[in-house]
This record gives C-alpha cells, sequence and structure tokens, in this order.
C-alpha cells in the first residue's frame, strides 16, 4: 500500500502504460481519476479497478486543450477533495521524415505529448500547493534521449518532456513538488497492437520480435513501465526529482 489514501491522476489511462499504472496505482491504495479522450477505454480501465475493489473515476477530456486539462483537476478535486500525484502519460506518434512533416503535423504532436503535460501540471500544481506538496511523473521515451530514423516528430517531443520536467523539477521543489520523468522502451501496447492489426499481423506476431536493439532482447509489459512510475509517485523516491528514469531494458546503454 505504498499510495494509502493517495489521489491520483492519470492521463491516456484508458489504454497501454497509462491502463497499466491506474491499476497498479489503485492496488497500491489510490485514488485514481482517469482521464482519456477514449471513453470506452477509460471507462473499461475504471470497471477493472473496482472488479478489484479499487476507487477509480473517468473523465473524458482531451489534454491538449487547456480547458479540458483545468476540467480533469477540477474534476478530481470534486470527487477526491485533493490531488497528490500527477501521471502525464497521455501521448501520440507521427512517423516519417521532417521533410514530409507539416506545420500541422508538428502542432498536433506538440499540442499532446509536450502541451498537454503543461497545461494539466498548471491546472494540479495549485491544488499540490494547497495540500502541501505532490509528484509528478512524465512519460517521456528512452528515444527522448536515443537517436534513431522515421521518428524526429515524436522523438523531438519526447527530448520536450525531459527539458520540461528539469525544469518544473526546479520551478516547484519550493512547493515541495518532485517531477521525475519516465523513459519507457518498447513496451506491448494497445497502440502497437492496432497498429500491428492494420497491418494484418496479430499481437502474437508482435510478441515474437525479439527487440534486439534493447540488452534485455525483448519488449516489455505495460506493468513493468508502471513499477517504474510507481517509484516515481511513491514517497520512496523522497530524494530523487528532475531525473529522467530509462525502464528500457538497457536500450539506451548500448
Ligand atoms: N508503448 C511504447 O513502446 C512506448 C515507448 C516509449 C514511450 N511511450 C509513451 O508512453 C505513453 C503511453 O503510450 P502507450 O503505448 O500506452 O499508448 P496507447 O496508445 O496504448 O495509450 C495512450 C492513451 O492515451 C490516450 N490519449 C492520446 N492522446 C490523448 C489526448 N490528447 N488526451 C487524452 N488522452 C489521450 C489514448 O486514447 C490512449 O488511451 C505515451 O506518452 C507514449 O509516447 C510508449
Amino acid at each position: 500500500m505504498r499510495l494509502k489514501n493517495k489521489v491520483s491522476i492519470i492521463t491516456g489511462g484508458g489504454s497501454g502504460i497509462g491502463r497499466a499504472t491506474a491499476i497498479l496505482f489503485a492496488e497500491e491504495g489510490s485514488k485514481v481519476v482517469i482521464a482519456d479522450f477514449d471513453a470506452e477505454g477509460g471507462l473499461e480501465t475504471v470497471e477493472t479497478i473496482k472488479a478489484n475493489g479499487g476507487e477509480a473515476v473517468f473523465i473524458e477530456a482531451d489534454v491538449s486543450v487547456e480547458t479540458e486539462a483545468f476540467n480533469i483537476a477540477r474534476f478530481a478535486t470534486d470527487q477526491f477533495g485533493t490531488i497528490n500525484i500527477l501521471v502525464n502519460n497521455a501521448g501520440m506518434r507521427v512517423y516519417g521524415l521532417i521533410t514530409d512533416a507539416t506545420e500541422e503535423s508538428w502542432d498536433a504532436i506538440f499540442a499532446v505529448n509536450v502541451k498537454g503535460i503543461a497545461f494539466c501540471s498548471k491546472a494540479v500544481i495549485p491544488e499540490m500547493i494547497e495540500a502541501g506538496g505532490g509528484t509528478i511523473v512524465n512519460v517521456s521515451s528512452a528515444n527522448g534521449i536515443v537517436g534513431r530514423g522515421g521518428m524526429a516528430q515524436y522523438d523531438t517531443t519526447k527530448a520536450g518532456v525531459i527539458g520540461l520536467t528539469r525544469s518544473m523539477a526546479v520551478d516547484y521543489a519550493k512547493h515541495n513538488i518532485r517531477t521525475n520523468a519516465v523513459c519507457p522502451g518498447p513496451t506491448i501496447t494497445g497502440f502497437h497492437i492496432k497498429r500491428a492489426e492494420a497491418r494484418g499481423e496479430t499481437e502474437a506476431d508482435i510478441r515474437k520480435r525479439p527487440a534486439n536493439h534493447t540488452i534485455l532482447k525483448r519488449q516489455a509489459e505495460p506493468q513493468e513501465i508502471a513499477y517504474g512510475i510507481l517509484f516515481l509517485a511513491s514517497d520512496e523516491s523522497s530524494y530523487v526529482t528532475g531525473q529522467a528514469l530509462m525502464v528500457d531494458g538497457g536500450y539506451s546503454t548500448i
């Protein structure tokens, strides 16, 4: 019960890493607010948590819209009275070279992956200050620090998330708010399963991929990323702030 009586907001909690984090946090005693623009996925996570005996509520919201970020914070305090933890997990991908990118594609991915984190944090920080402190975990990516081909727009936003994390850590430390990032390596989530299915592959096909670019030679399960997020959200990491924790099977090491 590492999060007993805490109130956590998890954006993008309707699938993948966000869902696994929401389920784990509830198991650890947190009341969980799931914010997602996919109502079906978000409500499914709530049902799973409730079936396990946990407490969770859902709000449909797009984190890239500032007013909706404020709706999330207001909803959380209305439901549970305070906010102790914010996990900024919602994210989108854009594939392709920058010579193929457009002003619209750049704007769209920055709006969700960077501004979405800034908006949700802006909405939640005053409540955390009021509560005497809190923890924020931003979900970046191993590719926020490791270069690769074909995903410049996404990887740029994830590098931005690490920069934003450091600045937030410095700016709000005086209010007892710690901010850290988790950088996942390749993780089998709803996003990758749907993408494989669109190519005519199955979940089993993508599970067979060895992930030779990692030391462990395999992809992660979402729960393995969730445990890194749990550490940074909980008091166990009380002397850790402004960091980017690589949960990447050693990908960034080789
Ligand atoms: N899966 C991986 O291999 C991997 C690796 C590194 C980093 N990440 C990062 O982890 C996070 C979660 O990824 P995932 O693989 O679980 O993805 P996913 O697509 O399975 O889940 C993401 C969730 O976020 C929601 N979402 C997306 N945009 C939103 C918005 N604007 N407002 C509200 N909700 C929104 C989606 O509806 C979905 O439920 C992302 O930030 C992603 O970039 C994933």
